[in-house]
């Protein structure tokens, strides 16, 4: 192993081209040569600042819209190997963190660094368990929306609120103050998330019961009845919590981004969190796996797949659940996801969905459109037949993402907190407008009078994935 200092200084950034290996730049503007040094695979962008063509030039930038090359942080979290479909939380593989752990285990694992002792992990559990309910006043708040609010608008807002009930949270770099926010977060999110379940249905909301495990408890605030006590079905909470496992955490994605450039301005978790749930409910992150289970009711019976995928391949329709922009490969999650299907529509009953889902990923994976592609199943391909199987409606989906992410919004916003190297996020623009302009009254503006509504709608511009 490297000694530590060499790690912590190229850590630090100040690898120097005769250091470490560099990258010779020459500018054809000015036929000036310039060595800058390359560490982990990257060069740093304020080392092209120095590249000028006068002395009053600002300096060379980069320019990277949605930062499709760019490292914005140096992360000990979760690392990914797209082309061979690997993942893992702070160097333990999800296959085993799926078999062998529980999500408040590998929440710790990823704020902490390390897999708790015994009595770390139970302090852990009994900590969170403990910090379930939330304050009357949240549920006031809650009835407050209409009955049909999309329970993820509902969650954003709430989650934002819990920043005023626990001021204290500003403190961000008082160690206690963290505990206690990553704690009532990951304890207060599925309660919020039932409470918007509950509203929706017009059912009245339940508390938290602390007998139960954090999926056991989720699942009883979101189905209990009449019952006394609710006695979740076994299979269906290790299925769920399995769920929390795999989305717990994805590196640099965007709401984690968010989190990130948020919390970068030193605001509280709270509301550094509320970013990354505002970043969720866009459908280009955390509502995939809707869009799969439409898909499958279109199609409806396996004959139509064949005609369904011409479509697809005459890019008349997209073959949701399938693609990821870094796996290369079959998705780790999907693949760990499939096997927990069977056991919850064991304990559901059969989906005639899931047959179809099989059968098309066979056609697909024998298809050279998609393999040549390298187009396999991701995690969304599979997850909404267990939600569906859970008998949760689609516009909870994304609600569910968000509870398990937390732990991965959190330890990434605490990791950021402690880089010495991170200041307020601020990126730096191109300018392509006007300068100079004379200021003219508004009678003197041409055109004025023509103007008769509100500007016309700018044409549509095609988005791509995440
Ligand atoms: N169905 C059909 N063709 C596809 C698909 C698909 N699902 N995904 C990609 N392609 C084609 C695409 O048309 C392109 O073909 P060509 O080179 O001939 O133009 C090629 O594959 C490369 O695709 P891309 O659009 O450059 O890939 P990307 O990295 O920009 O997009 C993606 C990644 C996930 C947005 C895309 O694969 C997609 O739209 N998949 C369906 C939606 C989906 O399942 N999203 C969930 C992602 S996992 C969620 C998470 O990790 O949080």
């Amino acid at each position: 192993m490297a000694n530590e200092n060499e790690t912590t200084e190229q850590a630090g950034g100040v690898a120097t081209a005769e250091s470490a290996e560099s990258l010779t730049i020459t500018d054809s503007r000015t036929g000036e040569s310039y060595e800058v040094a390359v560490a982990d695979g990257t060069i740093r962008a304020m080392d092209l600042r120095q590249i000028k063509v006068s002395d009053d030039d600002f300096g060379l930038m980069s320019y990277d819209p949605a930062f499709t090359n760019t490292a914005s942080c140096r992360s000990a979290i979760t690392y990914i190997d797209g082309e061979a479909g690997i993942l893992q939380h702070r160097g333990y593989s999800i296959e085993q963190l799926c078999e062998h752990s529980s999500y408040l285990e590998v929440a710790y694992l990823l704020i902490f660094g390390e897999l708790p002792t015994a009595p770390q992990l139970e302090r852990w559990v009994y900590d969170v368990t403990h910090h379930t309910f939330v304050h009357e006043n949240i549920k006031k708040f809650v009835e407050g929306f209409r009955y049909d609010a999309h329970p993820m608008g509902m969650l954003l807002a709430s989650v934002g609120a819990l920043s005023t009930f626990y001021p204290d949270a500003k403190q961000i770099d008082d160690p206690e103050q963290r505990y206690m926010a990553a704690i009532r977060m990951i304890a207060k999110m599925p309660t919020l998330a039932a409470f918007a379940y509950r509203h929706n249905m017009g059912l009245p909301y339940i508390y938290p019961d602390n007998d139960l495990t954090y999926p056991e408890n989720f699942l009883s605030m979101m189905f209990k009845m009449t019952e006394s006590k609710y006695e979740p079905d076994p299979r269906l909470a290790r299925a769920l919590d399995v769920l929390f496992i795999l989305h717990a955490d994805h590196e640099q994605n965007c709401s984690t981004n968010a989190v990130r450039g948020v919390g970068s301005s030193q605001v509280d978790p709270y509301s550094a969190v509320t970013a990354g749930v505002a970043a969720l409910y866009g459908p280009l992150h955390g509502g995939a796996n809707e869009a799969v289970l439409r898909m499958l009711r279109r199609i409806e019976t396996p004959e139509n797949i064949p005609d369904f995928l011409a479509r697809v391949k005459d890019r008349e329709e997209r073959l949701m659940g399938f693609g990821h922009r870094v796996y290369k490969n079959y998705d780790p999650r999907a693949r760990i996801i499939k096997k927990h299907v069977d056991e919850v529509l064991e304990a559901t009953g059969e989906n005639p969905l899931l047959d179809l889902a099989v059968e098309l990923e066979k056609r697909a994976l024998d298809d050279d459109f998609f393999t040549s592609r390298k187009l396999y199943p991701n995690v969304d391909f599979y997850s909404g037949l267990i939600y569906e199987a859970l008998r949760i409606p689609t516009g909870m989906f994304t609600v569910i993402f968000a509870i398990p992410r937390t732990a991965g919004w959190i330890s990434q916003w605490m990791e950021m907190i402690d880089d010495p190297e991170q200041k307020i996020a601020r990126p730096r623009q191109v300018y392509t407008g006007a300068r100079d302009l004379d200021y003219l009254p508004v009678d003197d503006r041409e055109g004025a009078e023509k103007i008769t509504g509100p500007p016309a709608r700018r044409p549509k511009r095609p988005r791509r994935g995440a």
